[in-house]
């Protein structure tokens, strides 16, 4: 085996996949705000380099919904990962993630494979972090619960939900990983949360906590205020719309609502 060959190998999916994104590699983002920057492996978006930055000098990683394979790719080139496993579930992103590899001649370095969540990891590829990022949290969440059985516990997870960031902390918590570094981010008028979480025993969080973050909530970020800010006024039009309507709201949406009200007021207070 050639130097710093890995044994990670292709695992085809079946054709039938639909494909999702229709992206040129190098040429643009396709995430919210990232659509109009020339992003690509050598300029990451400052919502990817924040997810670069918790990646363990060294690691082997996993990026799964990896889209053009910018993060793995730009994490090689710097020399900060020892190896890494792209994982695309849609034809289109597998091909342009494996298109980045080539193109910067990491073939032996990074395996792309087509592979839906975290099937793309395979037991011999000895992965020491996991990093999931640019999809709703609960979708998340779905990929590490379909994917229980390809994790060893060791890996570190850096996860991007954009937005169910809840239901995904509530999962953390209820498969023993705590949180162990949080960040809120604004770019392009959107805010983007970075959780890193590793499995540590048992761990509880309060409902306010998996709600706002437990470490957002002590630190207090200004990106943390004013996303809440802007938050409770949304809710506090909602509740309001609802007082005006002439059609009843179910009770209970209206109490949900209410209780978020009052959580992110008594937080901001
Ligand atoms: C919006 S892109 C985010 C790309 C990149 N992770 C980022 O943050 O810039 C989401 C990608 O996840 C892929 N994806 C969605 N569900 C997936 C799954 N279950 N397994 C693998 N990839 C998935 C999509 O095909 C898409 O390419």
């Amino acid at each position: 085996m050639a130097p710093g060959r890995t044994h990670l190998k292709s695992t085809p999916m079946p054709d039938t996949i639909a494909s999702r994104s229709g992206q040129v590699p190098g040429i643009r983002g396709d995430i919210r705000g990232e659509k109009e920057l020339q992003l690509n492996e050598h300029t990451l978006s400052m919502r990817l380099e924040r997810v670069a930055a918790h990646v363990p000098a060294g690691a082997r990683l996993a990026d799964i919904g990896s889209d053009h394979g910018y993060l793995p790719v730009a994490l090689m080139r710097r020399g900060a990962i020892a190896a890494a496993v792209a994982g695309e579930v849609a034809l289109t992103p597998f091909h342009a993630a494996e298109r980045t590899v080539r193109e910067n001649g990491l073939e032996e370095r990074i395996t792309v494979r087509h592979a839906s969540g975290l099937a793309a990891i395979e037991p011999g590829d000895g992965i020491t972090a996991i990093s999931i990022c640019g999809m709703g949290g609960e979708t998340i969440r779905d990929i590490l619960d379909n994917g229980k059985t390809h994790l060893s516990g060791q890996e570190r997870l850096i996860l991007q939900p954009n937005g169910g960031e809840q239901p995904l902390r509530q999962w953390l918590m209820e498969n023993d990983y705590r949180i162990v570094c949080e960040e809120l981010l604004r770019e392009n008028r959107f805010d983007y949360e970075i959780i890193v979480a590793e499995r540590a025993g048992p761990v509880m969080y309060t409902a306010e906590e998996l709600y706002f973050g437990p470490l957002q909530m002590q630190t207090r970020s200004p990106a943390f205020l004013f996303k809440w800010q802007h938050r409770l006024r949304h809710k506090q039009q909602t509740l309001a719309s609802f007082a005006r309507a002439r059609q009843a709201v179910p009770e209970e949406k209206v109490r949900e609502l209410a209780r978020e009200a009052g959580w992110i007021s008594a937080l901001l207070a």
